[in-house]
């Protein structure tokens, strides 16, 4: 059987929320336990570096999302689990691609497209705020995918373009030198977007996340702050019009789902339901919270895990980037 490559990397630029689990860890993290795939989760932190440009910050997002999804159940010796920096491979390979990659394809890229744009709407000079690690960012992420034949990407919609992008390069190689990459396609989660604090997706850019790791009381306090409409205690209720069960359905079962329903309707009080929140919450989370914690206090191990990992990535790396240095004439 052939084993199919699914990759995908996990920017280290901020604290994971509930969001994050819900819409990419947890299907990843389903992903990786089929028979017939065979799983590379990375850090990318040097995409991190485009933006957090402070080094304690650098290290504690990249540890601390390491530790995240090996709390939550990834699979080391199943899944290839590494970091981007410790294969420099990647970056032999960014700039190969970088002589494939019209400057125009990057022009149009969505993240360096919408600063401009910004730029231009507030009267500075276009590239205002635009280093050059922001304008090749798609190029890097081409490079992480390409190096490994990844079949299929698993990405939120936001990287579908990327996704496309990187095939766009492949194709140009290709086109020159044979069939020497395989061309990766995007593979979006079927999850909800889960709501934030506000009601809007949740989002670390809008501050109104709900920490997946936060400490006990402090993820209380969140979850009691979460907006409800003004309907008293006894008054029916729209489930699926609310932030809590929206939240509530991703971490119950089906049967507690719909006794949860049926709470709604029969005018459970937003308090009440915001303390069924916490519960379900707390409890999905706690062995994953002990985990994670004993991971932050031993960072070595952390390391150990993620050069192994990267070891056994550049097995992989190291003979594949050679044919392609063959096949340009280097
Ligand atoms: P943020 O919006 O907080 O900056 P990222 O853009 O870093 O989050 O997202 C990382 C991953 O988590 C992506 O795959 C994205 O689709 C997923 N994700 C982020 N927020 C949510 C959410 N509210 N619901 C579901 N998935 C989310
Ligand atoms: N750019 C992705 C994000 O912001 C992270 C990423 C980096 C990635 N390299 C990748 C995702 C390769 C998939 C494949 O979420």
């Amino acid at each position: 059987m052939v084993k199919q490559t699914v990759l995908t990397g996990i920017k280290a630029t901020g604290e994971l929320h509930l969001g994050n689990y819900i819409g990419a860890i947890k299907p990843a993290l389903q992903i990786a336990k089929h028979e017939n795939v065979n799983p590379m989760y990375f850090i990318a932190d040097y995409h991190a570096l485009t933006k957090v440009h402070e080094q304690q910050t650098l290290q504690e997002y990249s540890y601390g999302i390491a530790a995240a999804w090996l709390a939550l159940g990834l699979n080391p010796k199943r899944c290839l689990f590494y970091r981007q920096s410790d294969i420099p491979e990647i970056f032999e390979l960014v700039w190969i691609l970088s002589c494939f990659s019209s400057k125009g394809l990057m022009n149009r890229a969505h993240a360096y497209k919408a600063i401009k744009e910004q730029n231009i709407d507030q009267g500075y000079d276009k590239d205002d705020g635009v280093n050059m690690g922001i304008f090749s960012y798609p190029i890097l992420m081409a490079a992480d995918i390409l190096l490994f034949q990844a079949k299929e990407v698993p990405v939120g919609r936001d990287q579908i373009q990327h996704i496309e992008i990187a095939r766009d390069i492949a194709t140009s190689f290709n086109s020159q030198y044979g069939n020497v990459f395989t061309l990766p396609q995007s593979r979006v989660s079927e999850q909800a977007v889960l709501p934030g604090l506000d009601g809007r997706k949740m989002s670390k850019s809008y501050g109104n996340t709900i920490p997946l790791f936060a400490q006990k009381d402090i993820m209380k306090k969140l979850i009691n702050k979460i907006m409800t409409d003004s309907s008293k205690p006894n008054e029916r209720k729209d489930p699926d019009q609310s932030t809590i069960f929206t939240i509530y359905k991703e971490f119950a079962t089906n049967e507690q789902t719909e006794k949860m329903r049926q709470q709604f309707y029969d005018g459970i009080s937003w308090g009440e339901a915001k303390q069924e929140l916490f519960s379900i919450v707390s409890e999905t989370l706690e062995e994953p919270r002990v985990i994670y914690n004993e991971f932050m206090t031993d960072k070595a191990q952390l390391d150990r895990i993620l050069q192994e990992g990267a070891e056994r990535a550049r097995d992989i790396a190291v003979p594949f980037l050679k044919e392609v240095k063959k096949t340009i004439g280097l």
